[in-house]
């Protein structure tokens, strides 16, 4: 493999680039509106800081030490059972580009929506939500136009590379996210339904707590910050040696959870204010918000724009993360150019999104729904709730039990210090059983 180093500070945007993303501002707010809030943060918040965060540090290890895409990475460090063990690389980059055929398409949405910004907002909830509802359901051309956008977008940033595609588009765009973010977040933190979003989002009501809310937090955890697919995996295997992963891991995870709350009490805050639903699914961002920064009158048309181009920048920066997995793998395997492997993993994502796509429209949902959900859906639920949990279980497991400690200890041990047993002891202990317990749970076996 041709070796483009990250800088530093390349490295740790591009991480943080591809935790956040649609995850936080998009998905978030949505699914801790339809799960009651408070309780459902809060198992969100435990499962990233103890679980996630150990797997973080444990997955930039993988590549840190493989240096090779993410099937060659296990299959180099495994000290036996070798192609078993690359079938765990192969699901994660795999998982990445089946969640690029939704992700892509929202990307569509967004960009579709930042032309909306610019021109006329809709003047009520029930405008905005019949908007929505008509780009969803019927404007399939304008869907596959935006959806093209995005891939066009992504593959331009792709064919350029690490250092020249992907850390420079994170250097410029993660900045710009933040800023955005921080400065609606304060101009929030003047409304008074702050208060209310504050209560909504930090006290939890534990009867909203069943174990499918529980289920979805932990795989919410580890989409937010892209942890179990080999995204993070990747980029460390383009790290300089110098760099510390322990820090590095905190930087992600801690700006991935300060973006995902800022947010989220930002956007709860708006709706509060204005009288929108908390709970409106995966329209929250594209029905209750755009209604909300109508009544607030010029200014909510800047904010509009702003929000939607963050928005938008924040779904960038994880497609590519998403993406470049396959592209390393490509390249790798079979000698491919960057070009070429560009093509056929973004021709993959861009015709299974087009299916994705069709599955939300009324001419061809019905084709495309199977049992409880369409297509759409089932690749969001399978992919968050199962394949990256599961991932993250074959990587704890991987470096908990499979790598000499020694090894392991003469990477990360200097710099967690005392706190290496600790993350040790999650990584063999934790994390497999509550991952294994939330997997059981998924398959019917055991419920609570
Ligand atoms: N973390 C991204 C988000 O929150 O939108 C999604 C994601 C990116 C998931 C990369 C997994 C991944 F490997």
């Amino acid at each position: 493999m041709k070796i483009a180093h990250f800088s530093r500070i390349g490295f740790i945007l591009a991480a943080a680039g591809s935790a956040v993303g649609l995850g936080n501002i998009w998905k978030f707010p949505y699914i801790a509106g339809e799960y009651g809030g408070g309780a459902f943060v809060l198992v969100y918040l435990v499962t990233v800081l103890s679980i996630g965060f150990s797997i973080m540090i444990a997955e930039m290890l993988i590549g840190y030490l493989g240096r090779m895409d993410a099937a060659k990475s296990f299959e180099k460090l495994a000290p036996s059972n070798k192609s078993r063990w690359r079938l765990a690389g192969m699901m994660g980059i795999w998982a990445g580009l089946l969640i690029m055929t939704f992700y892509s398409v929202v990307i569509g949405w967004i960009l579709h929506y930042i032309v909306v910004a610019f021109s006329a907002l809709p003047s009520s909830v029930a405008e905005a939500e019949s908007a929505f509802n008509t780009l969803l359901h019927d404007s399939i051309i304008t869907q596959i136009f935006y959806h093209t956008l995005s891939f066009i977008l992504i593959s331009a940033i792709l064919v350029r590379g690490i250092k020249a595609g992907i850390e420079k588009l994170n250097l410029i765009l993660m900045p710009m996210l933040f800023i955005i973010v921080g400065g609606m977040f304060l101009y929030a933190l003047t409304l008074d339904g702050f208060s209310q979003a504050w209560d909504f989002m930090f006290s939890p009501d534990w009867s909203k707590l069943n174990s499918e809310a529980f289920v979805i937090a932990v795989g919410h955890a580890f989409f937010t910050l892209s942890l179990g697919m080999g995204a993070i995996l990747t980029y460390s295997a383009s790290l300089p040696k110098e760099v510390n992963l322990v820090k590095s891991s905190l930087y992600v995870v801690a700006l991935d959870t300060i973006i995902a709350l800022l947010a989220g009490l930002m956007l709860f805050t708006f709706l509060y204010q204005y009288g929108a639903e908390p709970s409106k699914g995966p329209g929250l961002v594209f029905i209750s918000l755009p209604a909300v920064f109508y009544e607030m009158g010029t200014l909510g048309n800047a904010f509009a724009i702003l929000f939607f181009f963050a928005l938008a920048f924040a779904g960038l920066t994880s497609a590519v993360s998403l993406t470049e997995p396959m592209v390393q793998y490509l390249i790798d395997k079979f000698d491919m150019t960057r070009f070429k492997a560009v093509v056929v993993a973004g021709g993959f994502f861009y015709l299974v999104g087009i299916i994705a796509l069709l599955s939300n429209t009324t001419a061809y949902g019905d084709m495309l729904h199977f049992g409880s959900k369409n297509f759409f859906d089932w690749v969001d639920y399978i992919t968050a709730a199962f394949m990256l949990p599961f991932g993250g279980l074959l990587m704890a497991i991987f470096i908990g039990y499979k790598i000499p400690k020694k090894q392991v200890f003469a990477a990360v041990g200097k710099s967690l210090g005392r706190a290496f047993s600790v993350w040790y002891f999650i990584l063999r202990y934790i994390a497999p059983v509550a991952l294994i317990i939330v997997m059981l749970n998924l398959l019917g076996v055991i419920t609570f």
